[in-house]
């Protein structure tokens, strides 16, 4: 059986290191990329089926680069996690053009390019597009001006991808992770945002980056092969509660 090969954006650290490391439990080859070259290597160290690529997903010279090198080293793509992000939480009247261009290069011009750059691959394979947006993308919060807006940008351009590329077999879906004590989250979340997280969560506790890497595995794999153009919250609850459900808690 033809070994299948997925490309990880943000490899490196939290979700999208646990994402590489199930994939690979799961049989598959993982092309990791980060533009931490420094914590990218530590990452890949003992991991015998992943290969390391050092490219930023916001530029699109680099992506196109990118996606070259990977097809050179593997030969194909089955699946493709977009999962590199970058988070800034800040008021709305401080968010400048720089701030907010920072935010969307990555989280969102970062999906775009990096899609668009393995359509060809993905159409040779029938092959996964998995987009990681966030909690933030489907709930509005105070903060997230920035953040907010660029996640759930990423959940209509999944959709867009699903209605558009599934004649050619390709499938698109995107997972909402609700928060993860990952580097990304502990430096925006305050104590006093993770007790409000953990008040407004019916499971009551931050998720784990396994919890949400088993989601985006699955949906990558073949057990998902009728599944397109799904947003999928791996958040322990959160997306589907309402107000006032801390009042009411014994
Ligand atoms: N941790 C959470 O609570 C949480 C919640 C919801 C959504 N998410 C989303 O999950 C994804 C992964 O987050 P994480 O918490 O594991 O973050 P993390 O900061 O631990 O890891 C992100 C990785 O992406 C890399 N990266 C950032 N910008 C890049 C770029 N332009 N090109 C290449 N690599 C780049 C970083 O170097 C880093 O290694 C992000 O899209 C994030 O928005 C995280």
């Amino acid at each position: 059986m033809t070994q299948k090969i997925a490309l990880v954006t943000g490899a490196a650290r939290g979700i999208g290191l646990a994402t590489t490391k199930l994939f690979i439990e799961e049989g598959w080859q993982v092309a990791m990329v980060d533009r931490d070259g420094d914590e990218l290597a530590i990452a890949v160290d003992g991991l015998d089926e992943a290969k390391p690529f050092v490219y930023d997903v916001s530029i699109p010279e680099q992506v196109t680069e990118m996606i070259a090198a990977v097809k050179g080293a593997f030969g194909r793509i089955d699946a493709v996690v977009n999962n590199a992000g970058v988070a800034d939480f800040g008021p709305i009247e401080e968010t400048d053009f720089a701030r907010w261009r920072r935010v969307m290069e990555t989280n969102l011009d970062g999906v775009f390019l990096v899609s668009q750059a393995a359509i060809p691959s993905l159409k040779e394979t029938k092959g996964a597009l998995l987009n990681i947006a966030s909690i933030s993308g489907l709930r509005a919060s105070t903060l997230r001006v920035a953040y907010g807006t660029s996640k759930a940008a990423v959940i209509q351009l999944t959709k867009q991808q699903a209605a558009e590329l599934g004649e050619y077999g390709i499938r698109a879906n995107c997972v909402c992770p609700g928060p993860v004590r990952t580097k990304l989250a502990m430096a925006v979340h305050s104590q006093e945002i993770i007790d409000a997280y953990h008040d407004a969560i019916p499971l009551n506790r931050y998720g784990s980056e396994r919890e949400i890497a088993e989601v985006i595995v699955f949906l990558c794999s073949e057990r998902a092969s009728y599944v397109t153009g799904q947003v999928v919250a791996s958040d322990g609850g959160f997306d589907s509660t309402g107000v006032g459900l801390p009042a009411l808690r014994t």
